[in-house]
């Protein structure tokens, strides 16, 4: 076989044989293939689509790239979340504390921030000494002391996809269903887990920002998930906004904290809260949703889930005391107030350039190897549908240095739209794709 060959196929919209599809990767990640020839080929499967049959191989292939972890040496089942990502997001640092405190196992291998979205490896490494970067036997170590483990992807896991997802970032190929299908799902069905509850966002902050292609993709998910033989649920949510008062990184693990202690933004606590029951009834803690929702509750109110996070904290090298006194997180330095320059009703959020402003000002990276600025924030005053004055302050940004703060001030206030009439209601959950 001769990638060539193959490349040519996709071009002219040919279907690929598993046999095709198992060559390209195993060649691909064994560094046989150039990434010139990958690229070529992974921008012919943008443009002609991979069929179901092709995405179902590219997934297993990707998937078997590397090692599946074993945890047979865990009773618990074990369950994650996988968010398709946004601005304000963090509800992974609040449901897997909630539901290891559960009883269930949170196996979790997360991302970095990736464009304009957050990553959750990033706001843990806002936590004074927390490692990502453990090795397996660590990961397995961790996760069978506390339940809970949140590691980066390792050398093992799914390494075909580490690759690929590099090369699809900087060519351009990163928005289509069939290889962000492949791609997450060869990651978290890697994790050796039992069942996954997936949040496909959408909206002006979401990858897929039409909610026909949010549901598209989650379907192939769900689908992919159900055919190795997972229990899987995709809710579609909003990213219309961003999730929760708060974004930028110690901002998030803040605003976690006060939702573990049950306080916190409505929308980030009933979404976090949500995950949760779906991944107790997915994980077989409970017999219904509704269950699953009472039971995340008792872990907010007991405070069994927050004294999980001390300690899943503690085992991966962090402070625990942050626990209990935020202000050991990186702060920033300066605080600026976007005003509203006029009064009405905030109609409409462009979640996108909130999260670019963001990242401009230091809290996401240009470039792979850019460091963070964990400190830098933004905390948002209004939601849409709130009433504003003119001159009120509609966002607060935290920052360090002046270097972008012009233009991170004006994307900001740019981003809210102001009108006469008050938007109806938007709901925060759209639907739920294989949950019957
Ligand atoms: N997250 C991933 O892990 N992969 C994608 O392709 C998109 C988002």
């Amino acid at each position: 076989m001769r990638a060539v060959d193959l490349i040519r196929k996709k071009r002219d919209s040919g279907e690929h044989s598993r046999e095709e599809i198992e060559y390209l990767i195993s060649a691909y990640t064994h560094d046989e293939i150039p990434d010139y020839q990958m690229a070529a080929w992974l921008m012919a499967s943008w443009i002609r689509g991979l069929s179901r049959k092709e995405l179902a191989a590219l997934t297993e292939a990707m998937l078997h790239s590397g090692e599946v972890v074993d945890h047979s040496y865990l009773s618990a089942k074990k369950v994650d979340k996988h968010s398709t990502g946004g601005v304000g997001d963090k509800t992974s640092l609040i449901l897997a504390p909630i539901v290891a405190a559960g009883g269930l196992a949170v196996p979790m291998i997360s991302g970095r921030g990736l464009g304009h979205t957050g990553g959750t490896l990033d706001k843990l490494e806002a936590i004074p000494g927390f490692q990502t970067s453990l090795s397996l036997s660590d990961f397995k170590k961790v996760l069978g002391e506390c339940g809970m483990a949140l590691i980066g992807q390792t050398a093992e896991i799914a390494p075909a996809d580490k690759k690929i997802y590099a090369l699809r970032d900087a060519t351009s190929t990163v928005e289509n269903i069939g290889l962000i299908c492949a791609s997450i799902m060869s990651k978290k069905l890697a994790e050796g887990i039992d069942a996954l509850v997936l949040d496909v966002k959408t909206g002006s902050g979401a990858f897929m920002r039409r909610e026909e292609d949010s549901v598209a993709l989650a379907e192939v998910m769900v689908e992919t998930a159900k055919r190795v033989g997972k229990k899987c649920v995709a809710l579609i949510t909003d990213m219309g906004q961003p999730l929760g008062r708060f974004a930028g990184h110690s901002n998030e693990v803040m605003e976690s904290i006060e939702v573990l202690r049950g306080g916190g933004a409505a929308d980030l606590r009933d979404l976090s809260l949500e995950l949760s029951a779906w991944m107790f009834y997915l994980g077989e803690r409970t017999k219904t949703v509704d269950d699953g929702r009472s039971l995340a509750v008792e872990m907010v109110q007991s405070g069994k889930a927050l004294e999980k996070l001390r300690d899943c904290i503690r085992l991966q090298g962090g402070n625990p005391r942050v626990v209990d006194d935020t202000s050991i997180l990186p702060l920033a330095r300066g605080r600026l107030e976007v005003r509203s320059a006029r009064s009405g009703f905030v109609t409409d959020i462009n979640c996108l350039d909130l999260g670019s402003a963001l990242a401009m000002l230091g809290g996401g990276r240009e470039k792979k190897e850019d460091r963070i600025d964990h400190g830098v924030g933004l905390e948002f005053h209004k939601r849409i549908g709130d009433e504003v004055q003119g001159g009120e302050p509609l966002v607060t940004i935290s920052y360090n240095t002046d270097a972008q703060l012009r233009a991170a001030q004006e994307m900001t206030a740019a981003s809210y739209q102001i009108g006469d009439i008050k938007p109806p209601m938007r709901p925060l959950i759209r639907r739920i794709i294989g949950g019957a």
